[in-house]
């Protein structure tokens, strides 16, 4: 998929993302799609994202990948609502329905595993010491990380039909992968309005596309540390 092309107006054409032209700003969703677009489509052909979208991956791993989702969605949520107090763009943009946390722990109820059960894998140890940092030293980046966990649900979307059909489940149990049924669209653009709609400085723009960047770097090294064993057999199949 090519997320490449920026769409609005202000991108310059220089080849710098920050570049500040006639035209005008640059808006911070064209900004972030345009500075991760190669690793998204990175993470699309991580063998682990591939055998999750084909619902190759064995049962117990999908519930193992919730699990690691709980630590990393549990942590940044309780970061952005710790820092909202002093930055409140953080909940200006993070409304309630953005909120996994709750999601993540219905659908481990479903497959009777506590959240928690099994420790953070070491890059989501990580990830949540890098976050405690971030939300002390420039929180306003939180947003960068939250923007590739509410993005992902534009693919996940699709993976969730497979996942349905692999795992034989309805709604319980898949709430995470499709939180807004129908309305995914819909919530994504009112997402990125309220994103569009923050006047940034170029300083935090620019750590709001450094985060996203870690966001998705992160999500590689988890997928790594959680791919299991029989994947290589299961995607031959
Ligand atoms: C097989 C795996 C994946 C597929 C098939 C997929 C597919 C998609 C699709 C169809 C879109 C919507 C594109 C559009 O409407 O313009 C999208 C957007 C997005 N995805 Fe993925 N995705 C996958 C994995 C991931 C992963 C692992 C992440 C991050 C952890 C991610 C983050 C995002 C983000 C941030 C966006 C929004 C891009 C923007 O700013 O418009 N995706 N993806």
């Amino acid at each position: 998929m090519d997320h490449s092309k920026a769409t609005g107006s202000g991108v310059t054409g220089s080849g710098c993302p920050f570049a500040h032209g006639k035209s005008g700003d640059v808006g911070i969703m064209d900004l972030l799609r345009v500075a991760t677009a190669k690793q998204h489509d990175e993470a699309e052909n991580h063998p682990f994202q591939q055998a999750f979208f084909a619902g190759k991956l064995p049962r117990e791993s999908y519930i193992r990948y919730l699990v690691e989702l709980h630590h990393v969605y549990s942590g940044l949520e309780a970061r952005i609502r710790e820092a909202a107090g002093d930055v409140p763009e953080l909940t200006e943009v993070v409304v309630d329905e953005n909120l996994r946390e709750s999601d993540l722990r219905d659908d481990l109820e479903f497959f009777g595993t506590e959240p928690g059960s099994v420790g953070p894998t070491p890059a989501t140890e990580t990830f949540l010491s890098q976050i405690e940092v971030m939300s002390r030293t420039k929180p306003i980046a939180l947003l960068g990380l939250h923007y590739v966990l509410e993005g992902s649900n534009n693919g996940s979307k699709f993976i969730s039909k497979n996942i349905r059909r692999a795992y034989d489940l309805e709604d319980r149990g898949v709430k995470t992968l499709d939180p807004y049924g129908s309305d995914q669209r819909q919530r994504w653009l009112e997402y990125k309005t309220r994103m569009g709609a923050l006047t940034l400085s170029q300083t935090d723009s620019a750590a709001i596309v450094e985060a996203a960047q870690l966001m998705f770097t992160t999500m590689g090294l988890i997928s790594a540390d959680l791919m299991p064993e029989q994947l290589q057999d299961a995607i031959a199949c």
